[in-house]
């Protein structure tokens, strides 16, 4: 047995980090996903895949409550995390947010420095408390999001002025500054260069040492690269989840199959 399918067994046993059941989510009368059940375990990367409009974002913005901003949608079911429901009218979602991180497929930096871009998280949730200490957490997360060499000699310029490669880098630098214990990444890469891409993709498999990490990929290299667990979704449904190796050689369902062999898509 390979050192990835045994990476694969020990994951299988691993404690839920988030736990969905018949989760379904409406925008006005679009059903957009159906009755979703699904355990995402912690320290290990899980890709969504399916084709374009199945509802992977819906489902990932579920996770941090993110869909609560959105007007005409309205989700039924549960999602706990480590047991307890995210959507409990005790839960600031403020505060489950910096648990739950997420990165956005469109590069989106604050109008404010690159320094006070990552400090922002840092900042709001009083994680440190001298300059010191917060010039250490900016440092560490621009270097984890493999950025730091291109900008600390102007931590001060607007993170808008950067490309866009750099900004998604500050995007993620930001989100992880405040060192969630899940991190939602949608479609990371898409805006990156290969070279950026293989940066990111070896700091998703740091990030699994400590965190939980969903991402959203439109690339079965990456899913197949990244993640040990794989959800394939289509048409509102999550049709198939399971070991990566397994989505990508011995997929149950034929619409798996399809997709990953290119016929649907
Ligand atoms: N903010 C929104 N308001 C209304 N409908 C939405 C909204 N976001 C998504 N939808 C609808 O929900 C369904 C699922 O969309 P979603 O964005 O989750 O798909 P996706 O799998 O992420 O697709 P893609 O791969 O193109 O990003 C689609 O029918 C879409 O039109
Ligand atoms: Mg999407």
């Amino acid at each position: 047995m390979d050192g990835m399918q045994t990476a694969e067994q020990d994951i299988a046993t691993r404690a839920a980090k988030i736990s969905a059941r018949g989760v379904q989510v409406w925008y006005g009368q679009n059903h957009a996903l159906r009755d979703v059940d699904i355990d995402i375990p912690e320290r290990a990367v899980t890709a969504f895949i399916g084709p374009s409009g199945c509802g992977k974002s819906t489902f990932l913005r579920c996770l941090n409550r993110m869909n609560d901003t959105v007007a005409t949608a309205r989700i039924e079911g549960r999602i706990l995390l480590d047991g307890e429901d995210i959507y409990d009218a005790r839960v600031d979602p403020v505060q489950l947010r910096a648990r739950v991180g997420m990165v956005f497929q469109k590069p989106n930096p604050f109008p404010k420095s690159i320094y006070d871009n990552v400090a922002y998280g840092p900042r709001i949730h009083g994680m440190t408390r001298t300059r010191a200490e917060l010039d250490q957490v900016v440092e560490t997360a621009l270097r984890k999001a493999a950025l730091w060499n291109e900008v600390k000699d102007r931590l001060d310029a607007p993170g808008t002025g950067l490309s866009g490669g750099q900004q998604q880098r500050l995007c993620i630098a930001r989100a992880i500054a405040t060192a969630p214990e899940v991190l939602l990444m949608d479609e990371p890469c898409s805006a990156l260069d290969p070279i950026a891409t293989a940066q990111v993709e070896e700091l998703i498999d740091e990030l699994r040492d400590q965190f939980s990490v969903v991402i959203v990929t439109h690339s079965m290299q990456q899913a197949a690269r990244v993640s040990q667990k794989t959800a394939f979704f289509h048409l509102g449904n999550l049709v198939e989840y399971d070991s990566t190796t397994r989505i990508f050689t011995n997929p149950k369902d034929p619409r798996t199959e399809s997709y990953i062999t290119g016929r649907i898509g």
